[in-house]
């Protein structure tokens, strides 16, 4: 196997070619039977449903190398669940599960060689990606629809990996409403939020934490992962309709669970901004980022003394990344091993 010439250490979290994505067409009412190409771009109907109304949805995963030097992915189940209930509220046809989990399998064995090896502090992440491709000018669903799954190798989502980053609270933009697609990984949160993201990091933040969009009172997420804090012995997560429902969050509760911490999951106000001992951002991409400060109405709130995190978020990132590498037995059934061909 040739390794890419890639500073696997140093990635940033990044588009980089790889060797292969794999295409599965819905087309006449069944999905084809994949293709893997080399091909980079897309040969698209100028008219095609996504590019109008927006019938467009991903995923993120990551494949990780073990310290036995075999790769394995982490909890796909769950991402190829949340991508058919992402199709279902935006009337697009499901991908079945065996579908999305063979796309995995045959994209990664494909690049088998841009898989970051164990140690190296990077993984390979995965972009699952379906559109409505049939031509229309009238607003309705597509009838067709493609899934792409590409690949890339990346690094931390936040330059500095586990380093404590700052968020401030957005009051003037909302992301997402109540009765809206918050709940989904469709593109169009992602546009929604952009300017409220860019605007952050214009005043040197990392990302924003959105308000519930109703009272403008509790805690939803950030742009691009879920929030959590700890105060004493208890993991606190927003419940909210507005957020993603996080698979990362999922598994780092479990965990927490394990570590004998009190979980709450409930609406998060304001209010108790200044009683957190410790927070942090979840996801994929982010993993488990801790959170310096939060600002709100201009007042810095400091969880992250001197840069460094505190010793829950610590212990609850030690334990969610040994688990996925593939260092710590699996006891939940979380990761599956990707077969060489
Ligand atoms: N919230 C948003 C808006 C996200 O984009 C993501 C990333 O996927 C998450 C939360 C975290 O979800 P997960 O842990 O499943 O990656
Ligand atoms: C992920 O964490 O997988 C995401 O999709 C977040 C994105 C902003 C990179």
């Amino acid at each position: 196997m040739e390794r890419p010439d890639l500073d696997f250490a140093n990635l940033p979290f990044a588009y980089h070619k790889t060797d292969a994505n794999i295409r599965y067409w819905y087309r006449d009412g069944k999905w084809s039977d994949g293709e893997l190409t080399s091909d980079e771009s897309l040969n698209l109907h100028m008219a095609a449903v996504c590019l109008h109304y927006g019938q467009e949805i991903f995923e993120g995963l990551k494949v990780f190398g073990r310290p036995d030097g075999r790769i394995q992915t982490f909890r796909l189940e769950e991402n190829a669940r949340r991508l058919q209930r992402s199709a279902r509220k935006l009337l697009m046809e499901p991908v079945p599960e065996e579908i999305f989990r063979a796309a995995v399998h045959r994209v990664v064995q494909a690049n088998r060689r841009f898989v970051p090896p164990y140690g190296s502090g990077a993984s390979l992440y995965v972009r699952p990606l379906q559109i409505g491709v049939s031509p229309e000018v009238g607003v309705k669903p597509s009838r067709d629809y493609l899934l792409l799954v590409f690949v890339t190798p990346v690094g931390p989502y936040y330059k500095a990996g586990f380093t404590p980053v700052r968020l401030i609270v957005e009051e003037e933009i909302d992301r997402a409403a109540p009765g809206g697609v918050g709940d989904i990984k469709c593109g169009g949160n992602y546009a929604a939020g952009m300017r409220a993201t860019m605007g952050a990091k214009a005043k040197g933040y990392s990302e924003v934490l959105y308000l519930d969009c109703r009272e403008k009172k509790y805690l939803d997420e950030s742009g691009s992962s879920n929030f959590f804090a700890i105060r004493g012995r208890t993991f606190m997560t927003p419940a909210s309709p507005s957020v993603l429902p996080s698979i990362t969050n999922l598994s780092v509760r479990r965990i927490a669970e394990d570590m004998g911490l009190a979980i709450e999951q409930r609406p998060i106000s304001v209010d108790e901004i200044p009683t957190f001992d410790e927070a942090g951002c979840l996801g994929t991409a982010a993993v488990i980022t801790p959170v310096e400060a939060i600002t709100y109405r201009g007042v810095d709130h400091v969880y992250a003394k001197g840069g460094v995190a505190g010793p829950l978020t610590t212990e609850l990132y030690r334990r969610l990344t040994a688990i996925q590498v593939g260092e710590a037995p699996d006891p939940f059934g979380w990761t599956e091993i990707i077969e060489e061909m």
